[in-house]
């Protein structure tokens, strides 16, 4: 691993505002980063990338939604984080210090323990003589920590509220309220971007593990008994997976599935998982990640969420850390939409419509309750509620039965208070539970994945190969040197491309080259210069960032230049 690049990267990142550690000035507090000026306009683009991926491009499909961070303990309980959103913890009985238990035994002893119960969690601990590593001390059992940060909602400290860990929840409580609001129809996908805290024992690999971020996730639902996807011959090209039961054979190579191969042979359970699963690859190599420095990872059944019946990590490789998750693909079935119809009481289903209304012929039992009061007084309800209660075959066979009378439990019954009738009924539809699959990402790692993924040094010169379409700043303006009339055009142009909604910086200090350097170094991918020849001819140079090519072109062209240029068709070679 290059240790060395990511240290490099980190150094750049606070020197020239794309994120640092937050409260730095009080000595930091692990998991929290603050995104500076160029962080900040990265985030936005990659989250309007993800936005472009998920949501406009599937508009007759998803629509995207706002929830409150802040979640009523009710919802948690009902959806099961306040039971299982768990991490092991372990502490040291000498110094008192507090580590994560399965990254702890995974780091001593190189076996891998994620999702394992706590039980077997101590058994391995012991087993290997896992110490605290700052003290050597002894430590104590394994237990459970919960990772939700905790509030109250007003100034009543019973009414326990949370921050929310996922933003899936705001829309499962809302589902039926948007499912009406959007065309009543399935499949339905809803989007939601939102800030989410999750309380992390010790988070220690930087921007990639935060006790506070930013998730993307699409709920998208479909009919189980119709779980077909119309959009998978879409799905262009290969899918990189490792199945859960290679990774059991101890098999660690991905290996390359067409995605209608991996739905047939049960690689992937369910079409729309396969589906998200496309476009995470397609949204992942857009932002200029290669197809070989990413894959998608079964979880094992242990490793997997308390929601989930499936679930793919899809890995990407970066310098420090090696293969890190940017998102999760769940298929959450109809666990979350069940669990709040049961805490709320709610009706969750949605009403499915046959093609064609169905007869359906059924048996009915009629109860003559006048004469059966007659004869039981107080006792005919109990009377009444056990013949209902019976079997209809079985009562259609006591009646068969010669005699007057049929015995239920310890009544004697006359047969004329009883008839069986046979009902006809034209049924237009059923009530049916929605299934979930969710694709799920993470925003500020993302801005970590693409620096170490373009950052370049050529000499001693270090260039952010930020691909066009997501630099932070778009374009840099420059007059060739200090000279007033380059200066006014040169801010005529800075001026123009403002105007036309570009992010543009102005640069006029130092020789020309250092600007060149500058604006490299932060991933402005085009550079325009007015030099003396501007003057005279109104043309001006444009120079790629990543050719370092240039070529003149007329000064009222810039601005198509530059959105051609942004857009990948035009080129500088
Ligand atoms: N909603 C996805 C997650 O919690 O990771």
């Amino acid at each position: 691993m290059n240790y060395d690049k990511y240290e490099k990267i980190v150094e750049l990142a606070k020197r020239r505002g794309f994120y640092w550690p937050s409260y730095e000035v009080y000595g930091g507090v692990a998991g929290f980063y603050d995104l500076g000026p160029l962080g900040t306009l990265l985030k936005q683009r990659i989250i309007e990338k993800w936005r472009n991926w998920f949501v406009k491009k599937h508009q007759d499909l998803v629509v995207e939604v706002e929830t409150p961070v802040i979640t009523p303990y009710k919802v948690l309980e009902a959806s099961g984080h306040v039971k299982h959103f768990t991490d092991p913890i372990v502490e040291c009985l000498k110094c008192g210090r507090k580590y994560r238990a399965d990254q702890l035994i995974e780091e001593s002893s190189k076996v891998k323990v994620e999702g394992l119960s706590v039980d077997a969690l101590n058994r391995i601990l012991r087993e290997y003589g896992v110490r605290c590593p700052m003290c050597g001390g002894e430590l104590g059992e394994v237990r459970l920590f919960n990772l939700l940060f905790t509030t109250t909602i007003g100034p009543y400290a019973q009414d326990v509220g949370y921050l929310r860990p996922e933003t899936a929840q705001g829309i499962f409580v809302s589902f039926k309220r948007i499912y009406e609001a959007f065309r009543e129809r399935l499949p339905i996908g809803i989007a939601q971007i939102g800030r989410v805290a999750r309380n992390e024992i010790s988070p220690r690999q930087g921007m990639v593990r935060l006790r506070e971020f930013t998730i993307m996730e699409v709920e998208f639902f479909f009919d189980p008994e119709e779980p077909e996807c119309n959009l998978i011959n879409e799905c262009k090209g290969k899918l990189r997976i490792l199945p859960a039961s290679d990774r059991a054979e101890g098999i660690e190579e991905p290996s390359e599935y067409d995605v209608n191969e991996a739905i047939s042979e049960g690689v992937i359970k369910t079409p729309w998982l396969a589906y998200w699963m496309c476009v995470a690859r397609d949204f992942i190599l857009d932002l200029g990640i290669p197809s070989s420095d990413m894959y998608f990872e079964e979880k094992l059944s242990h490793e997997r969420a308390h929601y989930s019946l499936q679930t793919f990590d899809q890995l990407v490789r970066i310098s420090r850390w090696g293969w890190i998750e940017v998102s999760g693909h769940a298929y959450r079935g109809d666990y979350d939409l069940s669990m709040h119809m049961k805490f709320s009481g709610q009706e969750f289903t949605v009403f499915k419509k046959f093609k064609e209304p169905i007869v359906i012929k059924s048996k009915k039992v009629l109860v003559n309750r006048a004469l059966l009061g007659r004869l039981f007084k107080d006792k005919a309800d109990e009377v009444i509620n056990s013949i209902l209660s019976t079997n209809i075959e079985d009562l259609e066979k006591l009646l068969g039965v010669g005699g007057d009378y049929i015995e239920i439990g310890q009544y004697l019954i006359p047969k004329s208070s009883i008839s069986i009738r046979e009902v006809v009924e034209k049924v237009s539809g059923k009530r049916i539970i929605p299934h979930v699959v969710e694709p799920s990402f993470g925003a500020e790692r993302l801005v970590l994945v693409i620096l170490d993924h373009s950052y370049h040094e050529e000499g001693d010169r270090v260039v952010l190969r930020i691909p066009r379409d997501l630099a932070p700043i778009q374009v840099a303006v420059f007059p060739l040197v200090n000279d007033d009339a380059l200066e006014v055009k040169a801010k005529e142009i800075y001026n123009e491309l403002i105007n036309n909604g570009f992010y543009v910086i102005y640069d006029d200090s130092g020789s020309i080259g250092r600007r060149y350097a500058r604006a490299d170094e932060i991933g402005v991918p085009l550079a325009i210069t007015v030099d003396y020849q501007t003057l005279d001819d109104s043309t001006v140079t444009l120079r790629d960032r990543d050719s370092r090519k240039q070529i003149r072109v007329r000064a009222n062209y810039v601005v198509k230049a530059v959105t051609d240029f942004l857009n990948y068709k035009l080129n500088i070679e």
